[in-house]
């Protein structure tokens, strides 16, 4: 089916094998001595610890190349799994914070977006996100540069360590973003409480939101996100993965259907997650028996929720609907 992944960070689809290739063009010492060995270490068993490893692995990006080439290997990727579009997070901060400049990260991305659409048809959107284990001082700072480059990027979002560091810490930063014209998303509900959420849409004024998961804990807030159609970025095998939902069986994802929320499928970090967002698919149709007719509602749900202009988002949706009714 066509699709499009809407919630996938860049840093996360960085393979074992390109860690150890970019690690040695630019004489970064990991702590591993092998691809078996990174491979190894990915068992997680919670955010924080998969976070520990994300950062250790993207210090290995370091120049305008690096992003290009992280960027395009997962257009390919994705190209033969039938994705027609995508909206992707980048983490400036943990780039800036090593001493990469803000500009290396975003030329290398850019110039890979437009070689992918150029050769798979595959267009885009960018979503700078906040590290919300830093203080809101440093996202102001990081929305300077995103205020320079308008034009390659669309949204900001909020991601990194959620328990502890509630969306309302940065209700001052989206403020500015939401007034110079970024579109705002962030994670919520992925471990933190359904409160989070509530926070997400009250006060940052998300537009989707990423996870959401436990907002299902309480049943006024899955109301009002179903009646004012926010949607959720699902990623099954990043829950597995995280120990958020260790058993597929239980996933949340029918019942989130079943209560008419409007959600999608994605990878969030495939690299280290063990699969893309078609394997994503397969896992939780398996998983939960999805049916024919669910599994084709999450597809067309992302294009239904991304951020594509209205005539774009028309025409994915009559080209879905064309190849369902060919299918
Ligand atoms: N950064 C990369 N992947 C993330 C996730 N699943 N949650 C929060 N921050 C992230
Ligand atoms: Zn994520």
């Amino acid at each position: 089916m066509p699709k499009a992944e809407l919630h996938l960070h860049i840093e996360g689809t960085l393979e074992p094998e390109m860690m150890m290739t970019l690690a040695r063009r630019n004489g970064v010492a990991l702590p591993y001595a092998s691809v078996e060995a990174v491979r190894q270490a990915y068992r997680f068993s919670s955010l924080q610890d998969f976070l520990d490893l994300y950062y250790t692995g993207m210090s290995v990006l370091r120049t305008r190349e690096d992003f290009f080439d992280l960027t395009f290997a997962y257009l390919e990727k994705v190209a033969a799994q039938n994705v027609t579009h995508v909206e992707i997070f980048f983490d400036p901060q943990g780039h800036t914070e090593r001493g990469v400049a803000f500009d290396t990260v975003l030329s290398g991305l850019t110039d890979a977006l437009d070689k992918g659409r150029r050769d798979f048809g595959i267009t885009s959107k960018l979503i700078m996100c906040f590290l919300r284990h830093l203080p809101e001082e440093q996202a102001f700072d990081t929305l300077k540069h995103a205020c320079r480059c308008k034009e390659h990027i669309f949204a900001v979002g909020l991601d990194s360590t959620e328990t502890g560091h509630p969306p309302s810490k940065f209700a001052r930063v989206y403020a500015e973003a939401r007034k110079e014209g970024f579109v705002p998303v962030a994670h919520a509900g992925e471990e933190g409480p359904p409160d989070y959420v509530r926070e997400a849409i009250d006060i940052l004024q998300v537009r989707r939101i990423d996870h959401g998961n436990r907002a299902l804990e309480d049943p006024p807030l899955t109301a009002r996100i179903v009646s004012e159609k926010i949607p959720l970025t699902v990623c099954p095998l990043s829950n597995q993965a995280l120990q958020t939902c260790p058993d597929l069986t239980l996933h949340p994802l029918k019942r989130m259907l079943a209560a008419g929320l409007l959600v999608t499928v994605n990878s969030d970090d495939p690299s280290y997650f063990g699969g893309y967002v078609n394997e994503n698919f397969v896992a939780i149709q398996q998983a939960l028996s999805l049916t024919e007719d669910e599994i084709a509602t999450l597809a067309r749900n992302s294009f239904v929720a991304s951020f594509m202009t209205d005539d774009d988002k028309a025409a994915a949706l009559a080209g879905f609907d064309a190849f369902q009714a060919r299918w």
